[in-house]
């Protein structure tokens, strides 16, 4: 089995993207041959300062390798280092309804919000289909707000393979219906664009400050608290084990704990788990020629199929 996940590089990772995206890809590489990139080509629909968009690469690349993506299991490629994508984009753009495209909730969203409404972000589908089609990935592991795009993927490839003879893999979604939506300090969805995060590799005070900001209700420290409501204590679920959670809540409910507390508690979760991965972290960032010789050998690997995928889609379409 192929898997084949993608992340656009466009801020600095938080728990929400943590559990929602990181855990599950690098659970997933024991399961099957794994491709993991970082999308470049599809942030420049939001990143347009060169700098930026270098920087942030890299720094996704450091943070996945830190949290756990084996080189050796995983081939971790920047997008832009398998510029076949782009060809195998073009082959399939030409069968692409406009329809499909303008039916796409990311893209309505993202004009709603105020973006503007560039080629690049109208076309946005079909480059993630060509991402997964060019490897003939068969399961494609994504959050549920991406379901969309894997289904406009695989509608691409039967029309191609109805068109012009079997080419492409159809792919399934593998959507995490069982990772829950992890909230952020004000008790929103955690998301960049909300301002609302706990980054994995922020520490020390600064993390402090931001756990201690997390929203709570204001009952007093004698008061009984609802743990099931409770912004702090559904953090803490994620890092604690059945146990330590039913014990949290036993204090929660029987009253005398101050919400200071359970933040102080969280707070020591956050750093046992993400601790080694922060001091990875730094050692990886000492060595950047690790780092590219890592995104160089995966794009290799992603290469390889990409060319041989592209060839038979050429040779399909009458371009050879
Ligand atoms: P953001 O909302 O911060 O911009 P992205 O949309 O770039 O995050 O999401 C990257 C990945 O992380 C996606 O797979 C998404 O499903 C997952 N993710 C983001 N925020 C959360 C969250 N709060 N809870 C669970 N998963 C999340
Ligand atoms: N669009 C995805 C996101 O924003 C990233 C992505 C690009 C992707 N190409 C992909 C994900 C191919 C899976 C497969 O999260």
């Amino acid at each position: 089995m192929r898997i084949l996940s993608g992340i656009q590089p466009s801020g600095k990772l938080h728990i929400g993207n943590y559990f929602g995206m990181m855990k599950p890809a690098i659970e997933l590489q024991e399961q099957g041959e794994a491709y993991l990139f970082i999308a470049n080509y599809h942030a420049m629909t939001t990143v347009q300062d060169p700098a930026a968009l270098r920087s942030m690469t890299m720094d996704v690349a450091l943070d996945f390798l830190a949290c756990g993506i084996d080189p050796n299991k995983t081939a971790f490629y920047r997008q832009s280092d398998v510029p076949e994508v782009h060809e195998l984009a073009w082959l399939l753009s030409t069968l692409t309804p406009m329809g499909l495209l303008e039916r796409c909730h990311s893209y309505k969203d993202k004009v709603a919000k105020g973006m503007a409404a560039s080629h690049g972000l109208f076309a946005y589908p079909v480059l993630m289909a060509a991402d997964i089609l060019a490897v003939n990935s068969n399961v494609v592991p994504v959050g549920r707000d991406q379901k969309q795009h894997v289904e406009v993927t695989r509608d691409l490839a039967i029309r191609f393979n109805n068109a012009f003879g079997e080419v492409f893999t159809i792919p399934e979604p593998s959507i995490r219906e069982d990772v829950a939506v992890v909230p952020g300090v004000d008790g929103q969805k955690m998301s960049k664009s909300y301002g609302n995060t706990l980054e994995i590799f922020n520490e020390g005070k600064p993390l402090k400050k931001r756990v201690m900001k997390i929203l709570t209700d204001s009952k007093e420290l004698e008061d009984a608290k609802d743990p099931d409501t409770c912004n702090v204590y559904a953090l803490y679920t994620l890092f604690a084990s059945a146990e330590e959670q039913a014990e949290l809540a036993e204090c929660y409910r029987a009253g005398g704990m101050g919400y200071g507390h359970a933040k102080t508690a969280l707070l020591e979760k956050m750093n046992e788990h993400f601790g080694p991965m922060r001091e990875k972290r730094t050692e990886l960032s000492a060595d950047m020629d690790y780092v590219n010789d890592v995104l160089r050998q995966g794009a290799e690997k992603a290469s390889v199929l990409a060319r041989e995928t592209l060839k038979n889609a050429r040779q399909a379409v009458g371009l050879e």
